[in-house]
């Protein structure tokens, strides 16, 4: 009995020194992020910095999910580079995960290369960016484009993959060109009534398409606009607000940063007009040696939208960082102006 009992206690004793353990480490296992400061090392809930570039968010049950390129491991400029288009192989597209556009956990590589066929779009060798996810509410699918390429830039395609689940995993459907036309830095954009739309880069990044896609957001239908012929914008991140739809894209100069600029339309596929660099404050005129990326509302927050940019670190772009700030909306004009670090959590509840 006496031996019973002590037993017991042993037990009890080691679970409590365990639960003791665990409440003092337990704050230091879940990172939890206060502020956004630019072009710092944002770490994941587990502590690890986020690799998600060129991406794009999808708001879907309450919760946000940022895809992005998963860059890992050295940065390389091929022998026979003429320009420089500095590469690392391709590793996925990762998923990450966060109730408040603030503390993201790491839902895995959602897309991953391919490692044992060199023809594949997916493969290591070649390149994989821009990678946008949506929601097609009558299939009930996600629905994933990216730019795929091969490693010099030549192939200039849309590759489309799906999953049932935000967090994938993601099964790779193919590339193309749509409406037969190059398409390299991309976005999709779906308007409330339902219809989505890809914006790229193409005629050698010269002019931006839309084009508008089919109800399952796989193909596009036939219908697209040129627009911007020939004022080579990139890096094209889209937002409604007040019935207007806006346009925020870089111009084009590889992985260097140039001059923001926004435009707006009336209608998706009516006429775009620009309205200038939105960007103000210290080195508005580089976009704060930022590119953008994808433009993103807060939900549940008073007039809280999030213009995401990539730092580009073209030598090592593993250790590329992010810059997010909040769109100022004053009378009707739009500006983005620079902050060094703010928090979600001032911005007042709708
Ligand atoms: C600029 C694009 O915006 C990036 O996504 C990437 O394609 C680089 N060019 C490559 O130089």
């Amino acid at each position: 009995m006496l031996i019973l009992l002590v037993a017991i206690k042993d037990i009890f004793m080691k679970k409590s020194i365990l639960f003791t353990l665990m409440l003092i480490l337990s704050p230091l296992s879940a990172f939890s992020q206060k502020e956004i400061v630019q072009g710092t090392q944002w770490l994941d809930t587990a502590g690890n910095p986020i690799n998600a570039h060129g991406g794009g968010i999808l708001y879907h049950d309450g919760k946000y999910y940022w895809y992005g390129e998963y860059k890992k491991g050295e940065t390389i400029l091929p022998d026979w580079a003429t320009w420089e288009c500095y590469r690392t192989d391709v590793t996925g597209v990762s998923c990450y995960s966060s109730p408040d556009m603030l503390n993201w956990t790491f839902e895995g590589i959602v897309l991953p290369a391919v490692t044992d066929d060199s023809d594949h779009d997916l493969h290591t060798s070649k390149v994989l960016e821009r990678p946008k996810v949506v929601y097609n509410k009558k299939t009930c699918k996600f629905v994933m484009w990216a730019h795929v390429e091969s490693a010099d830039y030549s192939k200039a395609a849309a590759g489309v993959a799906v999953s049932d689940s935000p967090t994938g995993p993601f099964k790779y459907l193919g590339s193309f060109r749509p409406n037969d036309a190059m398409s390299r830095d991309q976005t999709i954009f779906v308007d409330d009534d339902g219809k989505a739309y890809q914006f790229a880069s193409s005629e050698n990044n010269a002019t931006l398409y839309i084009n508008e896609l089919a109800d399952d957001y796989l193909r596009p239908t036939g219908k697209f606009t040129r627009n911007f012929i020939g004022e080579s914008r990139e890096a094209p991140a889209v937002f409604k607000h007040d019935g207007k739809y806006y346009l925020l894209s870089s111009g084009c100069t590889g992985w260097d940063p140039n001059q923001a600029e926004l435009a707006v339309a009336d209608s998706i596929m009516g006429e775009w007009k620009t309205i200038g660099d939105p960007c103000t404050g210290k080195d508005a005129d580089k976009t704060f040696y930022a590119q953008s990326t994808y433009v993103q509302p807060v939900y549940g927050k008073k007039d809280l939208v999030i213009a995401m940019f990539d730092r580009w670190n073209k030598t090592d772009l593993e250790n590329s960082r992010y810059v997010w700030l909040p769109l100022n909306f004053d009378n009707g004009k739009i500006t983005i102006p620079w902050i060094e670090k703010w928090s979600p959590a001032v911005y007042p509840d709708k």
